[in-house]
Order: C-alpha cells, then sequence, then structure tokens
C-alpha cells in the first residue's frame, strides 16, 4: 500500500532545534528510518515536510487521488492551530496517525490542544524520533489486517 509522512513547520530543523526538546536526529533520517521500515513490509512511503499550511492542505486533497491508504502526520506547531489541515484530513477521510516527538502535554498550556487527536487513528508522543518508528509499526500492523 501507499503510506504518505507529512511533518509540519521547522521539523526541517531537527538535529539542531531545542535538542533538548526535540533530540538530535535529523529529519533525513527519520525519512530515511521510515522509508526503509515500509520497503521491508512491502510498502511504499512519500515523506513531505513544509513549513507553509496550504501546501499541507493541498498534499492532503492529492491522497485521495494518488490512491494513499494512511497518512502519518506530525502537524508540529500546526497541531494547535489548523482547524484549515484538519478539515483537509476529514475531506479526504484517509485514516492518519498523529506524530509528535516531544509529549506535548508536559509542556505549556497551549500544546495541550490538538485539532487532530480526536480524528486520529491514534497518537504516538513523547518517544523522540522513535515516536516516528512505533507509528509506523503501528500502520503496518493496520494495513494487514
Ligand atoms: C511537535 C510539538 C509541537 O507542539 C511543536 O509545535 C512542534 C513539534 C513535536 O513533534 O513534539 O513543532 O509536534
Amino acid at each position: 500500500a501507499k503510506l504518505l509522512v507529512l511533518h509540519g513547520p521547522n521539523l526541517n530543523l531537527l538535529g539542531t532545534r531545542e535538542p533538548e526538546v526535540y533530540g538530535r536526529t535529523t529529519l533525513a533520517e527519520i525519512d530515511a528510518g521510515l522509508a526503509a521500515g515500509a520497503a521491508q513490509a512491502g510498502h511504499a512511503l512519500e515523506s513531505l515536510q513544509s513549513n507553509a499550511e496550504h501546501v499541507l492542505v493541498d498534499r492532503v486533497q492529492a491522497a485521495r487521488a494518488d490512491g494513499t491508504a494512511l497518512i502519518l502526520i506530525n502537524p508540529a506547531a500546526f497541531t494547535h492551530t489548523s482547524v484549515a489541515i484538519r478539515d483537509a484530513l476529514a475531506a479526504v477521510a484517509i485514516p492518519f496517525i498523529e506524530i509528535h516527538l516531544s509529549n506535548p502535554h508536559t509542556r505549556e498550556p497551549f500544546r495541550r490542544h490538538s485539532y487532530f487527536s480526536d480524528l486520529a487513528v491514534g497518537v504516538v508522543c513523547g518517544f523522540g524520533a522513535d515516536s516516528y518508528r512505533y507509528a509506523l509499526e503501528a500502520a503496518i500492523k493496520r494495513l494487514a489486517s
């Protein structure tokens, strides 16, 4: 099946961005690990990072036409602000897993609300780069059942 990974704003800076919060693994390393894991399970995986909300909205919309079976998304700061990306995911009705490197519930109060969690298949947060790995594992299991 086809998997789509979406990364929101500032995640292009992973590796050097607040490493005490987000770790030292780069986004390229995360994406390479996901691509390898998906391929091993016989799935195709494409990753996209954008700092622009409309780029993410457009990519979610395109996922309906391109046969994407499941979306893995770390909306980053858009988690707490974007009705537009939420609505796009609801519109295409493709199941998605919400991912965060940090555990937003232990941080500033404004990070406690997500526009995504109540629509998500599940949420993985707090395990650094491993959050993506665990989410992929859950995605592969779901696609097999
Ligand atoms: C994040 C958590 C968000 O609150 C924050 O704005 C991010 C990254 C995470 O992966 O921990 O940019 O989504």
